[in-house]
């Protein structure tokens, strides 16, 4: 994995969990890669031998013109989070929005009949909207950010998918939560601290809520949404989904993805001071 910082990162433990577990010898490491270094750090990747890499913030936009193809996926979106080497070609992909779209697979049939809210315009919310469109159809999508600006620029740019889900704006005091069955948090709030966009006489008892931070697990917009009795997803789970695609496409296994999954909760419950920022 390449980024800008990198440490505790969860990703090494994900993938050498896997690896261990299905007797692959294979590594994975996470390097703090300068900014200026970037190119030759792709291109030294390929060189030695690698198989792929993951690439995290904040290099998934800008890594984009050193590769050889970039999936349309990936393109649309905008960002690219996996890169796979193969006969002395890089190949860009986004397992975010399908790693996302994975760990929903459960409330498939549900959500196309959604109505879906996300708080959130940037970075995150790409990947989640490409796989609310695609992935899961869902019927009705609404967007509400604190910049009206970015929410509205995400709208045009998502309007150009063929899809059938409908796309639209609304202001953050013009929200009435009955008009969901599922809320999505993809801002940052509530990342390290107990801030929540909304309080808990915003969730209703029969939604689902999804946050897509994992540090802290249960963030106070979950707790919020588990006191009304809706049903939630911590950002574990896309976390998770996008290792597993990314998992895939290196080695054409399966994750063992129960196992990695204790493996990450056994890690978090024990040392919780090693938790990722
Ligand atoms: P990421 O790549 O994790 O999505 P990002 O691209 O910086 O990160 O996007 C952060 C999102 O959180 C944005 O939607 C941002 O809103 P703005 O478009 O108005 O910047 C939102 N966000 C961050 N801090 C916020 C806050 N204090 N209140 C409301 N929204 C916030």
């Amino acid at each position: 994995m390449i980024g800008h910082p990198v440490h505790h990162s969860f990703s090494p433990l994900i993938h050498n969990t896997a690896f261990q577990i299905l007797h692959l010898n294979s590594r994975y490491l996470a390097l703090d890669i300068e900014p200026r270094q970037l190119r030759r750090a792709i291109a030294g990747a390929q060189a030695l031998g690698i198989k792929g890499l993951n690439v995290t913030v904040p290099y998934k936009e800008t890594v984009i013109p050193y590769l050889d193809y970039v999936t349309p996926e990936a393109r649309f979106i905008g960002a690219v989070n996996t890169i796979v080497f193969r006969n002395n070609k890089s190949y860009g992909h986004n397992t975010d929005y399908s790693g996302f779209a994975r760990s929903l697979e459960f409330a498939r049939d549900e959500l196309r009949r959604a109505n879906v809210l996300i708080f959130g315009a940037g970075g995150s919310a790409r990947a989640v909207i490409y796989a609310l469109m695609k992935s899961c159809h869902c019927k009705r999508m609404v967007l509400s950010n604190r910049t009206r600006k970015h929410a509205e620029q995400l709208i045009r740019h998502f309007s150009k998918l063929k899809s059938r889900t409908r796309l639209e704006f609304a202001e953050s005091g013009m929200i009435n939560g009955d008009s969901f069955q599922v809320v999505i948090n993809t801002t940052s709030v509530g990342l390290n601290d107990e801030a929540s966009l909304v309080t808990a006489e915003f969730f209703r008892s029969n939604q689902l809520v999804y946050d897509l931070i994992y540090n802290p697990i249960e963030t106070s917009f979950l707790r919020h949404a588990k006191s009304a009795g809706a049903r939630t997803v911590n950002g574990i789970e896309m976390l998770i989904g996008q290792a597993a695609e990314a998992f895939k496409i290196w080695t054409g296994c399966a994750m063992p993805l129960q196992e990695v999954r204790s493996a990450l909760q056994n890690f978090i419950a024990n040392s919780p001071e090693n938790m990722p920022i």
